[in-house]
């Protein structure tokens, strides 16, 4: 049987917030089982995929596609955007005082494995490419888990100062700060030495014992090899160093431009595979450090696969739904994707300086249910078994009044060796206030879906 999916909205012309430390620094491969058979055709934008063991993306994650909250007028996610744009806009001038940096904010979020991962030097085992992390609809293509997975290609379309804003995609678990599609915006800016050492004609941005060539893949470092915080091997301390200076100007610019001028932030050493070194920007807020945004000075074999040789590059990305959090005082992520009136008609973008603070529409009241189920005996609760793919099920199910789910007890069966999960399900709807029947309802169709997609056994 042939099964096609189509996907309604508009079509796009053309993925920190989310950039957890964990997410880049682990490497470890864990390979999974695919929830239930795939269509064997999908279509998304207009374009037919292949579906292969890979495809994981449900028809509700592509509904968010063409959504594009983040151009919506009036809404805060459009608004940080115009925020960010405009604070590049004036940072960064030509000669004739036009703005330097260019914006691609309705890049198809569709991507290729190269795009998403390989072109970025993200290792082949490195945990950000698993099923249980990503939506994948084929082998070969997913929807972006970042917005960086564009860097390569308008880099090798000549661009040397770019902005890239767009919906990412990916795996998580469920709560007030995590919803499965969010939003980025990332950053490149490439300068040559004449740009870069404008004052101080003489430096060079390439060490003098470097050969000049890392075109040959087998010359691409490992990533385990790019820990060194102080710089690659082939760049000169001084270039790094100016580099980094102007990057972290800008970057504490943008910050206090969003969040005011007596902001307490810090700089965190991090990793990512595709710069080098690399930071994290905390800012302090609510008596807590929270991460803003990923950032660092690009990793050379990345210019190179582009066709750019005698460019040093910073790139960051920042997670738009995480400062609208901040600057609105918006308490839950599902909120950027309610269509109430209530919410909607609170945000302006007539005056982008002259941020609201979010007013509750009310509370409602939450609803928990408990639902365990034994998993197939030939699957382990701690190798097999992937609760992202149980969450996925709940939102086809149940959709935006699932509020959280967490996996509250796992136990293995002493004597059949069986393993029983128990998920703990908090429903809440946005704009009313639901009833223990409506509840128990929908619980219950989430225990038949998990009986016929996992063929669990309900306790
Ligand atoms: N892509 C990273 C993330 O999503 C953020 C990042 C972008 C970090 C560019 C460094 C440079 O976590």
């Amino acid at each position: 049987m042939l099964l096609t999916l189509r996907v309604q909205g508009t079509r796009y012309s053309l993925r920190t917030g989310n950039c957890s430390r964990s997410r880049w620094l682990a490497s470890n491969a864990v390979v999974e089982k695919s929830p239930s058979p795939a269509q064997p055709q999908l279509e998304v934008n207009g374009s037919t995929y292949a579906t292969d063991s890979w495809t994981n993306v449900t028809p509700k994650i592509l509904s968010y596609l063409g959504a594009n909250k983040h151009l919506q007028k009036d809404h805060p996610l459009s608004i940080i955007r115009q925020r960010i744009v405009n604070y590049f806009y004036g940072a960064y001038r030509n000669q004739r005082g036009n703005p330097l940096f260019s914006v691609y904010d309705k890049l198809n979020p569709v991507v290729t494995v190269q795009q998403n991962f390989d072109n970025l030097l993200i290792p082949s085992d490195h945990v950000s490419r698993q099923k249980s992390d990503c939506y994948y609809i084929n082998k070969h293509q997913l929807l972006r888990a970042h917005t960086t997975a564009h860097q390569v290609e308008l880099i090798s379309g000549g661009l040397d100062n770019f902005l890239v804003v767009g919906e990412v995609y990916r795996r998580d678990e469920i709560d007030s700060t995590h919803y499965p599609v969010f939003h980025q915006a990332d950053a490149v800016r490439l300068v040559t030495k004449d740009k870069l050492f404008e004052r101080n004609p003489g430096l060079e941005l390439f060490e003098e014992t470097w050969t000049g060539s890392l075109a040959d893949p087998k010359l691409i470092l490992p990533s385990s090899k790019c820990m060194d915080q102080t710089k690659q091997p082939c760049h000169t301390l001084e270039a790094v160093k100016l580099m980094e200076h102007e990057m972290k100007h800008v970057l504490v610019g943008l910050t206090k431009e969003l969040f005011g001028p007596r902001i307490k932030y810090r700089w965190v050493e991090t990793y990512f595979p595709f710069t080098q070194p690399s930071w994290e920007l905390e800012i302090y807020f609510k008596n807590n450090w929270l991460e803003v945004l990923g950032c660092g000075i690009m990793r050379h074999e990345i210019l190179q696969q582009s066709g750019v040789h005698q460019s040093i590059g910073y790139a960051f990305g920042v997670g738009l739904e995480r400062l609208a959090m901040v600057l609105f005082d918006i308490p839950d992520i599902r909120l950027f994707w309610s269509n109430d009136s209530g919410f909607l008609s609170q945000f302006s973008e007539k005056d982008l300086h002259n941020l609201p603070k979010y007013k509750p529409i009310s509370h409602y009241p939450q609803c928990t249910n408990d639902l365990s189920f034994w998993l197939p005996s030939d699957v382990d609760v701690d190798a097999g078994f992937s609760p992202n793919d149980f969450y996925d099920l709940v939102r086809t199910v149940a959709g935006d009044i699932v509020e959280q789910i967490s996996l509250v007890d796992k136990f293995k069966h002493p004597k059949t060796g069986k393993s029983s999960v128990c998920f703990r399900i908090v429903y809440r709807h946005m704009e009313r206030t639901l009833t223990q029947a409506e509840v128990n309802d929908i619980h219950k169709q989430i225990a038949n879906a998990s009986v016929d997609s996992f063929n669990v056994q309900i306790r």
